[in-house]
Order: C-alpha cells, then structure tokens, then sequence
C-alpha cells in the first residue's frame, strides 16, 4: 500500500486510488466540479489542482536534506489534478498551500467569467459547489471588465429537467451520467471556447427514467427540476434520512420539509442499496400524497369523531362478530412495526386466522437498473412477519368469494383501497362493516364504517424489508399532532421556530397516527392490550421473538445503513459517504 504524506500528514492509501480519494479517506477535501465517485474522470474543470512533489535524491540515492534539516522535495513542475492523478509511494501531496491556493483562485476566476449573478433568483442558491467555493477558494476579484456571455435559459432538457445555459460550467457530470448510468446517451456539448453549452441529439430527449439525478450532481444550478423549481429555498428545508416507499428497492433518501410539507424527495448515499441515485417516479410519486387529500381527523359514518369513542366503536363491532367473520387486510406498504402490530392484534385481539396483504405488481416499472415490479417497500418484511393467512383462513384471493356468501362480515383495511379494488369493490355492499386505517381519502374510506386516519411513511418512525432483505429505518419528517413532541429538533428551523402568524408555521399537523399505534389503541379498547407505547418497543418486540430480525436494534440500523434479515452479525463494511456540501450533503 503506497505510503504518501498529504499537508504534512503521512497516510497509508490504498493501492490505485487517486489522490482525491486518498485525501478524502484522509478527511482532507480537495475541491472538484467535475469528479464524482460514481461516474468516469472527466478531468476537465481544474479544481482540483494539487502541488505534487517527491523526495528529492541525492546522486547516491540518499534522501536530500535540505537547510532546516528536512527532507528536501522535488515539486513538479505543474500542478496535478488530485482526481486523476494516482498515489504513488512517497508522493508529498499539499493540498493547502501558496501554489495550490493561487491556482484555485486562478479557476474560480475563470469560471466566475461568464457565470451569471443569479445566486438570488437560483434553486442552487445555499447548496451550490460554485457558490461555497466562491467563499472558500476564491480571493473575491474579477479582473473581468466585458459582457459576460448569454447563452439559452430555460431550455428543457426532457419532461423533468431544465437547463440554463449560462450557468453551466461544463463540468460533462449530466453527460457522463445520461451515458453511463441512465444508459441514454442523449446529452452532448456543443460549440467549443466560451460559446460551448450542453445540447440533446437531435430529435432526442432526456427522458430516462432516471433523469432527475443530474438535477442533484450538476454542481451549479444548470439544471433544475420542473417540478420542484422556486418552491423553496434550501435553507428553509428540514432534511430527513428516509426510504424511497415506491417499490421494493427502498432507495435511501433525503426527505426536505418546509411549511410542515413535503417538499422534494432526494437521494441519499447508500452503496448496498442505490449508491447516489433515486429514480423519477420516486422523486415525483412519493410525496403529493403526502401533502393532499389526507384524513386528518378519526370519523363514524362519514362524522368527525375523537380518537375515544372511534376505537371504542371498533371494539363493539368487533365483539359483535365470531373471529371467522372478520378480515384483515395489512400492507406491505406498512411498516414492519406496522405489519407486526397487525399480525399480533389479528392473533391476540381478534384471534382469526383470516390475514393477508396484497400484491401491488407492475412489471412496466421494471428495470435493470433499481426499479422493482413490486410497487411496495415491505414485501419482504410483510413475508418474514407472517402477515398470511393461518389454517386455511380467508386471503386476498378468495375475501372477494367470502364476502359474496357473507362468510366475511367485517373487514378492517390497513393502508388499501379495498372497495377501490377491481375484485372486491363489486361485493362491498356484502360487507357489514369496514374499518378503515388510511392516510388518504378513498373509496373504501367514503364506504367505511369507521375511518381512522394512518400517518404516512414521512411522518412515522420505523423499518422496511427491501427486496435484498435488508431492513433500513426510517425517520419522520413531517409532523402531527401525535410526533410533535418526538420530531423537536428535526424539524426546520422556519417550522419550529416561527411565530404564530408567521406564513411558514401555518402548515397542517394532522390528527393521525401510525398504524401499529391505531392497532395498539384498538386492542386497548377491546380489553387485549399490546403494551408498546413506541415503534423502537415494537421493533424491539421482533427482534426478541423473530428469528429473522435477531440482532438487530433502530442503533445498529442506522450505524450500518440497514441490516439483512438473519445476517445481522454480519454487516457489511460500511462504505465511504463522500460529502462536499454543509447545508444539503451532496457529492
Ligand atoms: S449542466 Fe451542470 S452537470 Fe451538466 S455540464 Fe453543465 S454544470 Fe456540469
Ligand atoms: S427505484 Fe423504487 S425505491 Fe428507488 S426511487 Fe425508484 S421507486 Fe423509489
Ligand atoms: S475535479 Fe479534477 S479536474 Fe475536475
């Protein structure tokens, strides 16, 4: 392993790593534009230019020493570029001193040349490369006196991304990208010297599925997202580590919150999972949900309750009924702690063996790349929890048959639209009662009984089972009435600190809860309780009894990002998260 010495530090690198790589193991960070973990070096922006030297010798081999008594160090005579350049053993690297420095202006300067003031008017503004080295590395001077450059804004690139010209420093990280990951080579530049701009072939558009990621690598805000664009500046987001609940990849993501909204959804790194990346639908599906058309409030025969009388009435219907008439329909879409609440309180509360969940497959969203044809982020934890029907009991396939001959009377839905379902809805009517646990409205909460309103994903705190059984937790992000106390300082600053009548403070905190916990509360009401007062109690209650989950703890999930069912004595080793920005963490 090459040894080198990097701003006077000696470290051991490991054999064939650039010096950036090297350096940042290090936790030195050289700035860069164009370099990024996960595409090939493109060495094109400069930035990175390091003074690089070795020791220097003397005709008989012997190091030089030179008059302070040090070793003596031949300097090369140009600068290198740390993200090409490999480490060799004895390399003296200095990433901080008066050659390197004045070289960093240099570029900055350069490419503040025709780079446009917009910082004001930028979605990029507060977590923009240019701008933080513009603070860092630049000395503050233009010798520039001339027009700048105008190139095209607004140009769209594909249906979700928009390029400004003016503010691209041609750093090729979007073209890079669209070639070797999204595997739509669409992008290019063209024209050449200050005139050159990024383009689509002709009669192409960037429309890959995972188009949105340049949105998050290009270092300046060239490109934006339409669907985001000028609907809040970075600084007044809160960001929470969460997962993607599109389908069973369960990417890693950021969630940003502001207005007690869900704002956009990003990627966040996790190099078992989804290294950088997330795809579109899971960026552009995930969140109005969220935010819209929500049951905000418990309600019996469509009139607004209190959570009391409405857990107390689904225990008087379910007294009402043999355990062989009641259905429970849980969800993959749930948490695992949702999921063996529901398994728990159908064994324990209800004592019916009439369980099950539904498939929600797509084999359209299918790639090869992260997109799964199981459209639910739990399938496997749904699996390993048993949320199946025992004895022959009623399932998803024959409830629809059951309901028709009246052999199910009450069917309690978990986070499904049953009467909403092709197969089911037809026979709703034969239903005596359905007790909806949902966060949105729907058929099946229009027909229901009784309606308790569900917390989605970005509002509980909990685990999923992805598709390679790795259970990753979840945080909550968006607060109601019932995590207030838990989200504290989670939640953004504009959030929590405003005042009353402050724009910002006005968002809607909803009367909802998680599903385990509306479970829990039901099971009370009936006289059985489940005694978990929290999701980490339930999550604690799998890992005891669940020979699948043993091991693991909400501590050891987030120090591996994810553990996998049955290997939790085997985590893998914990990759490098490469992070280069303060206020949104981005590479
Ligand atoms: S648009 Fe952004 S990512 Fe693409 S070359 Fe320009 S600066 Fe780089
Ligand atoms: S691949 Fe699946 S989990 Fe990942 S972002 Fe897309 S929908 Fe979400
Ligand atoms: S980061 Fe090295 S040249 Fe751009």
């Amino acid at each position: 392993m090459p040894q080198i010495i990097i701003d006077g530090q000696r470290i051991e690198a490991a054999a064939g790593a650039t010096i950036i790589e090297a350096a940042l193991l290090a936790e030195k960070t050289i700035p860069y534009f164009c370099w990024h973990p996960g595409l090939s070096v493109a060495g094109n922006c400069r930035m990175c230019l390091v003074n690089v030297g070795f020791p220097k010798k003397s005709p008989d081999g012997q190091p030089e020493i030179d008059s302070d008594g040090n070793v003596a160090i031949q300097w090369g005579p140009k600068l290198s570029i740390a993200c090409a350049t490999p480490v060799a053993d004895g390399m003296v690297i200095d990433t901080e001193g008066q050659r390197t420095e004045h070289a960093q202006h240099a570029i900055m300067e350069f490419l503040l040349i025709n780079h446009p003031l917009d910082c004001p008017i930028c979605d990029e503004a507060g977590q923009c490369k240019l701008q933080e080295y513009a603070f860092k590395h630049s000395n503050g001077k233009s010798r520039f006196i001339e027009q700048k450059n105008h190139k095209d804004k607004r140009v769209p690139l594909g249906p979700n991304v928009l390029f400004d010209g003016e503010r691209c420093i041609s750093c090729s990280r979007c073209i890079r990208f669209a070639d070797e990951i999204a595997k739509q080579p669409a992008l290019t530049f063209v024209q050449r010297g200050d005139h050159v701009t990024i383009q689509t072939f002709p009669g192409m558009e960037f429309d890959s599925p995972y188009s949105m990621n340049v949105i998050d690598i290009c270092p300046v805000g060239a490109l934006t997202s339409i669907d985001f664009r000028f609907h809040s500046r970075v600084w007044e987001m809160s960001f929470t580590n969460s997962i993607c609940p599109g389908c069973a990849r369960g990417c890693n993501v950021k969630l940003g919150v502001r207005d007690n909204e869900l704002q956009r959804i990003e990627p966040r790194t996790n190099m078992h999972v989804n290294e950088y990346w997330m795809c579109d639908a899971g960026r552009l599906e995930q969140y109005p949900y969220v935010n819209e058309n929500r049951v905000i409030e418990p309600s019996m025969k469509g009139n607004p309750s209190d959570w009391q009388s409405a857990l107390a009435s689904c225990a008087d219907i379910l007294k009402a009924y043999k355990p062989s008439e009641i259905m429970i329909i849980g969800s993959a879409r749930g948490t695992n702690e949702d999921i063996h609440a529901t398994v728990k309180f159908a064994r324990e509360t209800v004592k019916t063996h009439n369980i099950d969940f539904l498939d929600h497959r797509d084999p359209i969203f299918a790639d090869e790349f992260l997109r799964i044809a199981d459209r639910t982020p739990n399938h496997a934890g749904a699996i390993a929890l048993g949320l199946r029907p025992q004895d022959h009991g009623a399932n998803a396939d024959n409830l629809a048959q059951r309901i028709a001959k009246h052999q199910v009377k009450v069917v309690i839905a978990i986070q499904e639209d049953i009467v909403g379902h092709p197969e089911f809805g037809a026979n709703a009517s034969s239903v005596d009662h359905i007790i909806a646990i949902s966060s949105n409205h729907n058929a099946t909460t229009q027909y229901a009984s009784i309606v308790l309103p569900a917390s989605t994903y970005a509002e509980v705190e909990g685990t999923f089972t992805n598709i390679d059984r790795r259970v990753q937790l979840i945080e909550p992000a968006v607060t109601t009435k019932e995590n207030e106390r838990h989200m504290g300082m989670k939640m953004s600053r504009w959030d929590k600190l405003g005042a009353f009548n402050d724009r910002w403070t006005q968002g809607e905190k909803r009367n909802s809860r998680p599903a385990w916990k509306i479970l829990v509360g039901i099971s009370e009401a009936c006289g059985t309780a489940m005694k978990f007062t929290s999701a980490e109690d339930v999550f604690n209650d799998i890992a005891l009894h669940n020979q699948h989950f043993k091991g693991m703890n909400y501590a050891s999930l987030e120090e591996y990002q994810g553990l996998r069912l049955d290997k939790a004595s085997e985590p893998e080793a914990k990759a490098v998260i490469y992070v280069s920005h303060v206020l949104k963490p981005q590479v």
